[in-house]
């Protein structure tokens, strides 16, 4: 039986830069651990964003969220601090945590979550081809 809640996904992309580097941990762990990407000056990649909402749609307008404010939302409190920068620089939650995939999915959740409350469903955040993350709080 179906209860009317239907799933809504935007997809952003954005450019960032970061690296993998535990400073309580030797440069031998930090290299063992996380080899090329805990280089010194960082790397960059285009992760793709997936934001997915939960929710029945309005009877008036069919919509479970006017996307255009869904996207001012997510480039207000996501992309104005993510896109084009060094999310271990730029991002006040990077400067004491892993930029890892998996903590960029929560930190974004964790952003998203207050302002979306219970329409929130699910963060995927894609780093490359082969690696993503997906968090549902
Ligand atoms: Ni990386």
């Amino acid at each position: 039986m179906s209860d009317g809640h239907v799933f809504l996904t935007r997809r952003i992309v954005f450019s960032a830069s970061h690296r993998l580097y535990n400073p309580e941990l030797s440069d031998e762990m930090n290299w063992k651990i996380f080899e090329k990407c805990s280089y010194e000056n960082g790397h960059g990649h285009n992760y793709v964003l997936y934001v997915t909402l939960k929710g029945v749609p309005d009877i008036k307008t069919g919509m479970i969220m006017n996307v255009s404010i869904l996207k001012k939302m997510i480039e207000e409190h996501v992309l104005n601090d993510f896109d084009h920068r060094h999310l271990n620089h730029d991002v006040e939650e990077f400067k004491t945590l892993l930029s890892s995939v998996e903590n960029i999915s929560i930190v974004i959740w964790n952003r998203l979550k207050p302002l979306l409350k219970d329409l929130l469903f699910e963060v995927k955040v894609v780093e490359t081809e082969n690696i993503f993350a997906v968090y549902r709080g």
